[in-house]
């Protein structure tokens, strides 16, 4: 089975905790990640420890899978460097050969524009890496000497390999194709593209789970419909802080529907997660049977997969690995 994993909001879904459950419960042999690049940040939290990671797949939790980055990413070789080794992944990481690589040059260049400025990017210099590479100017990985012993044919590995799970990064109204452009990141976000990023065609893809926290967040600039003012986000403990820029959060309580709807729909998603319920409906903490949780955050649930059309098969009650509610077979 080939499971494909995204965030269907403004990133910050939760897919890191999503993805971490899956890598342990399913045991893919591969796990391999899509996206953009180090401007992510997958919050895990697992064996008492909180992990952030930006380039790693956060299948890493499997000591037993593979850890793989797919051609489309963007890599930042001390960052990558710095993660395998806080994790002790050095023997089962690989990058894809083709991949390019983020050069301090263009950390620089996201740090100083002014239009970064603007779009409130994450400064982690994915955007200039993309303009290269748009203009054929970029370095790809191969050209780095530290990450030599690291290149691979990501292409090979997931198609040789059946089981297989394939993270997405940022969420869909980040898509530079589909989201609220021009606040949105260097490229497109769906389910089509994080595929291809790690070489695996529409129809090799059996699952796409779209994750889904139980209100919005987005951070850096652009719209964001019903937001609310950071005192009251505190006051119901939605108030977050981005894992890779630190910045607060901006909140609105709500799902918005029609932009879950064109998600759902542009990303084939075949189910949904939920995260957060626990913090949107207090009670329901660490809750593992959809029969113990509230009877409101039932009824929030069957209306998501009333609204989508699809079911939802993963319910995350709190912030560990383990606080989850799995439905799938
Ligand atoms: P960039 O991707 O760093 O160029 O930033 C463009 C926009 O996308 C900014 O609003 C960022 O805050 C947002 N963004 C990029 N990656 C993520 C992510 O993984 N989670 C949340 N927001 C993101
Ligand atoms: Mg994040």
């Amino acid at each position: 089975m080939r499971t494909l994993v995204l965030g269907g909001q403004y990133g910050d879904e939760g897919k890191g905790k999503i993805l971490s459950h899956i890598a342990i419960k399913d045991n893919p042999r591969v796990v391999a990640r899509g996206g953009v690049g180090p401007n992510a940040g997958h919050q895990i939290f697992w064996n008492g420890q909180k992990y952030s990671m930006r380039l790693i797949p956060c299948g890493f939790v499997n000591e037993k899978a593979r850890l793989l980055i797919g051609a489309g990413v963007l890599v930042n070789p001390e960052v990558f460097i710095r993660e395998i080794t806080l994790v002790g992944a050095e023997k089962r990481a690989g990058i894809d050969f083709r991949a390019t690589a983020i050069l301090q040059k263009h950390i620089d260049e996201d740090s100083k524009s002014e239009n970064s400025a603007k779009i409130g990017t994450t400064k982690t210099g994915c955007g200039p890496a993309m303009t290269d590479k748009v203009t054929r100017t970029a370095k790809s990985v191969s050209e780095i000497p530290e990450l030599a012993p690291y290149m691979t044919d990501v292409v090979k590995e997931v198609n040789d390999t059946k089981d297989v799970l394939i993270e997405g990064t940022q969420g869909f109204m980040l898509s530079l194709l589909y989201g609220t452009y021009p606040f949105v990141t260097s490229k497109d976000t769906s389910a089509s593209t994080i595929a291809a990023d790690v070489g695996l065609g529409p129809k090799s893809i059996d699952e796409v789970i779209m994750v889904t926290k139980s209100y919005t967040t987005r951070v850096g600039n652009g719209p964001l419909p019903d937001e609310m003012p950071v005192d009251e986000a505190m006051k119901m403990g939605y108030q977050e802080y981005g894992s890779v820029t630190g910045r607060p959060r901006r909140t609105s309580k709500d799902l918005h529907f029609d932009n879950l709807r064109l998600a759902a729909r542009i990303n084939s998603a075949t189910q949904i997660a939920i995260t957060k319920i626990d913090v949107r409906f207090p009670g329901n903490n660490g809750v593992k049977k959809l029969e113990n949780l509230t009877q409101t955050a039932r009824d929030f649930i069957r209306n998501v997969e009333k609204e989508l059309a699809t079911p939802v098969t993963l319910i995350g009650t709190g912030p560990d690995v383990h606080d989850i509610i799995d439905l799938r077979d």
